[in-house]
């Protein structure tokens, strides 16, 4: 698909019911702030999002392996540097564990630099016996449980653009400055994980590579050449805010195509992913590579059509489809939809998202997930995969570079009660530095064997 579909304008969504927007208290400033936005630079540019769409193409066949992952809910108080730079080095860490173990090349994909906007069960919430609007992330309203808080200010738009060219430019220094560079890929291990066993695992594996560095020179093959000194990290975030991103969805000058340059990949929610609704509409029409989330109540007829309607040319890198099914029901759920797609000759990147169906809340309140299903979803994804005769493509993770504890289980055990220690998500739980590591090094052992 290199042209403008059907019927589609960069508008054509707004004839379209559009779920999980924001009660905006004034719409004319919604408006003003929109026009705004449609007048500043785009954050991203349509050659890098065609590059990316390239690699994903590798990941239908199994020549590439995606790997995305980021905060549920970007905070507007943590765009910091030590903050993008501590997300980053566990993408580098993860992504070299498994280009080691897989032999392939990594695709990294931040969820990072608009991840601002997130969809909620219901619209309210009651505290205290008073009933707010719900918390819909950064880019609407903000988390604390007072009706001043949360309720959606059209202005956060215009910050949450701010607040993601600011993680892009920081983002594309580091990779670009000689930060991700794989000579320094020992700088990469956390101050706070270096001891631990899992930081012991990675400076093994960091002095392999050294080792096969040094020894490229020594035959004469130079190291210091952009695959090595460079990584290309790629950003994604949940296409929510359909204002937004329409308002960032420019044409690009040298193909006439549509891109949404509000980021590289975008994805469309389990919540948000109706045939006839408007970001299904939105979405046919720009040429960026588009994932879709497939919860474990989907049905296969809607499926097919929503691969028909976003993909039509069936272009390979265009459509990533992200199962997340729940460790209890993938082993079931999962092949009938790999079979059929099979059936019809489907080019797809199928990525597991082993987060999001195995939450729940612990005793003290706090949302958690189980590093051991999490472990277990992601395992049943890839035998199921090499039972079915396709192709695992690539792994969606909620984590975070901090010491966090928001997730149970991994190398340190962390308990219900523990939870409460260091919780600072203001959406999902995520995986901590550490235990993204350790889930890396397990998949390296699951796809090695
Ligand atoms: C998310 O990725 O944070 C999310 C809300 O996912 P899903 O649409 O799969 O529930
Ligand atoms: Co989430």
């Amino acid at each position: 698909m290199t042209s403008t579909q059907k019927n589609w304008t960069k508008s054509s969504w707004r004839d379209h019911v559009a779920l999980q927007q924001p009660q905006w208290p004034d719409q004319g400033e919604v408006d003003r702030v929109l026009a705004d936005l449609s007048q500043l630079p785009p954050l991203v540019f349509a050659g890098e999002i065609r590059s990316l769409k390239e690699l994903l193409a590798k990941a239908v066949t199994g020549e590439a392996f995606l790997l995305q992952g980021g905060d549920c809910s970007e905070d507007f108080s943590q765009i910091t540097a030590p903050k993008i730079r501590e997300t980053l080095k566990v993408l580098l860490q993860m992504s070299i564990i498994l280009t080691y173990a897989g032999g392939k090349p990594v695709i990294k994909v931040g969820r990072i630099a608009g991840q601002f906007a997130k969809p909620r069960s219901s619209d309210t919430e009651t505290i205290n016996g008073i009933e707010i609007p719900s918390y819909r992330g950064d880019m609407v309203n903000r988390p604390e449980p007072t009706l001043e808080a949360r309720t959606p200010n059209p202005k956060y738009m215009l910050k949450g653009y701010n607040m993601s060219a600011a993680t892009l430019n920081l983002l594309r220094a580091f990779t670009r400055g000689g930060f991700a560079s794989l000579n320094r890929v020992h700088a990469w291990n956390q101050e706070f994980v270096v001891q631990s066993p899992m930081g012991r695992s990675y400076e093994r594996l960091a002095k392999h590579i050294q080792q096969a560095i040094k020894f490229m020179e020594i035959i004469g093959i130079p190291a210091d050449n952009p695959q090595l000194r460079e990584a290309q990290v790629f950003t994604s975030h949940e296409a929510l805010l359909l204002g937004y991103e329409e308002a960032l969805t420019r044409q690009d000058s040298l193909t006439g195509g549509w891109y949404d340059c509000s980021a590289h990949l975008l994805w469309i929610g389990e919540r948000t992913r109706q045939l006839d609704g408007a970001h299904l509409e939105f979405f046919r029409g720009v040429l960026n590579p588009i994932a879709v989330k497939i919860g474990p109540d989907y049905d296969l007829d809607n499926i097919k059509k929503l691969i028909d309607t976003l993909n039509p040319d069936n272009e390979a890198g265009r459509l990533t489809l992200i199962t997340r099914l729940g460790m209890k029901k993938i082993e079931k759920i999962l092949p009938p939809l790999l079979r059929e797609a099979k059936r019809e000759g489907y080019k797809i990147v199928w990525s597991c998202d082993p987060m999001h169906a195995n939450t729940y809340t612990a005793e003290s309140g706090h949302k958690t997930r189980n590093f051991n299903d999490i472990l277990s979803e992601i395992t049943c994804f890839f035998e199921t995969h090499w039972a079915e005769g396709t192709v695992p493509g690539g792994l969606h993770f909620e984590m975070t570079g901090e010491n966090v504890t928001e997730c149970t289980g991994g190398a340190r055990n962390i308990m219900d009660e523990e939870l409460h220690r260091n919780y600072l998500t203001t959406c999902d739980p995520r995986l901590n530095a550490e235990q993204s590591l350790e889930v890396a090094f397990q998949i390296a052992e699951m796809i090695r064997s």
